[in-house]
């Protein structure tokens, strides 16, 4: 098993270095790790008919690995332009292309990826205004077309004057670098999907019910007043909660 550390940040032994170091030094003796600084690369896109062999090289080192480890400052609200410029290079390795223009995942389908960044905003700005959820998105995003499967993520802000890592960071890291030492199976999340899934829907139809009782004068009695009084609650309280997981979901502190 290996894990490949991706650094993509302007400072080569910086905080998100140090969390990135800090994650594989802690993996499982028997896991092999390797770190590429994304800066030591003259990443350009693949020319029709002409060898490239940087993104050659990469793609033999994304092949080799079982699961990533990205590293990168949030910059500017945003992933760092090196991330993204490699991102944008690997593209044809990472998606194929149908002939309706659609893509599906392709060779690195079903490995699985870990994301870590940072921000100088204060970890309370972060918690209300996701300053780093932009940087996040953008790896899922790419990811999640690529088939490559999400592990979890890491967040530090607050980093302005910062110059090594926190304690709870360390053992953060720590933890993680535990989690990935283990080889996963394709997608071990569908369970756990379903169960959250139905923990949703439970809450939420209690909450439904509770809002329903001071409506009892009116709906009490009238099978449909109850139906669609519970039907649009319940609508209400599930667009807010997809609205949470599906936009606000990522770790901010
Ligand atoms: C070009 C640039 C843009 C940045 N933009 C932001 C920003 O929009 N918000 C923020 O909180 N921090 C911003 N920062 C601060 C970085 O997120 C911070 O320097 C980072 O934690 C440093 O990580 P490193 O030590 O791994 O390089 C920016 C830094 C640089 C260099």
């Amino acid at each position: 098993m290996k894990i490949l550390g991706i650094l993509a940040s302007h400072q080569e032994h910086g905080l998100n270095a140090q969390m990135l170091d800090q994650v594989l030094e802690n993996v499982d003796s028997d896991v092999e790790t390797e770190t590429i600084y994304l800066e030591n690369y003259d990443i350009t896109p693949h020319k029709y008919h002409e060898k490239n062999p940087v993104l050659d090289d990469l793609t033999q080192k994304l092949s080799e690995s079982d699961v990533w480890v990205f590293a990168a400052p949030t910059y500017w609200r945003e992933l760092t332009g090196v991330l993204k410029n490699f991102f944008d290079c690997m593209r044809p390795k990472f998606v194929y292309f149908k002939e309706n223009g659609d893509t599906i995942p392709g060779q690195f389908k079903n490995k699985h990826y870990l994301s870590i960044t940072s921000c100088y905003v204060s970890p309370l700005e972060n918690f209300l205004t996701g300053v780093t959820d932009e940087s996040f998105k953008t790896i899922d995003r790419v990811m999640t077309a690529a088939g490559v499967i999400k592990v979890g993520e890491i967040v530090l802000p607050g980093t302005f004057g910062m110059k090594e890592i926190p304690y709870n960071k360390k053992k953060l890291c720590q933890k993680y670098a535990k989690k990935i030492s283990v080889k996963k199976r394709k997608d071990d999340s569908t369970v756990k999907r379903y169960i959250q899934l139905f923990f949703m829907i439970a809450v939420m139809a209690l909450i439904t019910m509770g809002i329903q009782i001071p409506l009892r004068p009116w709906v009490s009695g009238n099978f449909w007043l109850n139906y669609i009084s519970f039907t649009v609650i319940f609508f209400v309280l599930l667009a807010c909660i997809l609205h949470f997981v599906t936009f606000v979901k990522h770790r901010r502190r």
